[in-house]
């Protein structure tokens, strides 16, 4: 299934528990909006467009769950839903994203009957234009790798992150699907491991060969010939910076001074046209995910913590941007995306 998708039957979010993964293979419900936030704050649905169709959804939720009995109090209720899933994770923008466009459809109803059918129409197309748009996305990234290339990634950009077929992972699921010879190096991705656990499944899972490694040895790897280019995926992009999963910023740093091209691969939706590096808020998370793993404890337990979700890698560090209208080469004005 996808990773996340709507039920028509149950009238809920099915969605694949990202947290449960590689032991466990587990599709959960969501069947009221303290379940979607829920498991969207302890990431069992994570990944920026993968969130663009949660808000969606959630929206389409909080419209069935509704009582109102006008067209002004559903709107009250939609925003009122939006605030509250927006406020699970700052920085995606993809997640307001979703919620925003779904949320603008329904304004736009003649009653009340249509802005219930509009709030699941427009979520579902959503999550259907993702899949589209990575796959177009996926054949532009695709025609900057050779055969034989090595391509190292960071934290999950892959089907898991998106509703299917991925972003950074796209673009190298594209390349392979025209023949390319390419080989993937997942960096681990501490501290929630998404790279460990879940990029290296989906690959492995396409028969695209993967070595594990961990976060501290991408400048070892990139020094000894052993990558070709690095893609990663982003969860907001300002004119001045891409925001991704922390440990992405040491990457591009080492990329460059190997004369590695790195390239982001994203959507539209996760371009900020009016914010800039120092506007955006950097998720910060629980301590214990860094005194932890998995229930097990690794630090001493009252130890300070400082456990940021994401870090900005200014543009000058990215060769390209590859989106579903194409590939734009820094420096750019986020109005040539736009238009
Ligand atoms: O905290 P996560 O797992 O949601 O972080 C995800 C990432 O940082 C991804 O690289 C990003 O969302 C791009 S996914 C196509």
């Amino acid at each position: 299934m996808r990773t996340i998708e709507w039920n028509d039957e149950r009238g809920s979010i099915m969605m694949i528990d990202q947290t449960l993964l590689p032991t466990e293979y587990k599709v959960i419900e969501c069947d009221n909006l303290a379940s979607l936030c829920e498991a969207i704050k302890s990431l069992r649905v994570r990944g920026a467009p993968a969130l663009a169709a949660a808000g969606a959804f959630g929206i389409a939720l909080a419209s069935k769950l509704s009582s109102a009995q006008t067209m002004e109090k559903l709107l009250e209720d939609l925003k009122g839903a939006g605030k509250i899933i927006k406020s699970t994770r700052p920085t995606a923008i993809n997640l307001e994203w979703g919620m925003y466009r779904v949320i603008k459809a329904t304004s736009e109803a003649y009653d009340l009957d249509g802005m219930h059918d509009i709030a699941l129409s427009e979520a579902k197309r959503i999550a259907d234009e993702d899949v589209e748009i990575n796959k177009r996305l996926g054949k532009y990234g695709a025609s900057l790798l050779k055969d034989g290339d090595t391509v190292m990634t960071h934290c999950n950009a892959g089907k898991l992150a998106c509703v299917d077929w991925g972003t950074a992972l796209g673009v190298i699921r594209s390349a392979v699907q025209e023949g390319k010879d390419i080989k993937v190096i997942a960096c681990e991705t501490r501290p929630l491991n998404q790279g460990g656990r879940l990029t290296t499944w989906e690959l492995m899972q396409d028969n695209i060969p993967v070595t594990l490694i961990a976060d501290s040895m991408s400048g070892h790897v990139m020094r000894n010939e052993m990558v070709d280019k690095v893609i990663v995926g982003a969860d907001r992009i300002t004119e001045d910076a891409v925001f991704n999963k922390i440990g992405t910023y040491n990457h591009a740093i080492i990329a460059r001074e190997h004369e590695i091209p790195f390239f982001v691969a994203a959507p539209i939706s996760t371009f900020d046209f009016n914010g800039w590096e120092g506007s955006v808020k950097i998720e910060q998370r629980n301590p214990d995910e860094l005194r932890y793993f998995r229930g097990q404890q690794i630090a001493p337990e009252d130890v300070p913590v400082y456990n940021p979700a994401f870090d900005a890698t200014p543009m000058e560090y990215i060769d390209a941007v590859i989106t579903e209208r194409g590939i734009f080469k820094p420096p750019f004005l986020l109005d040539e995306v736009r238009s």
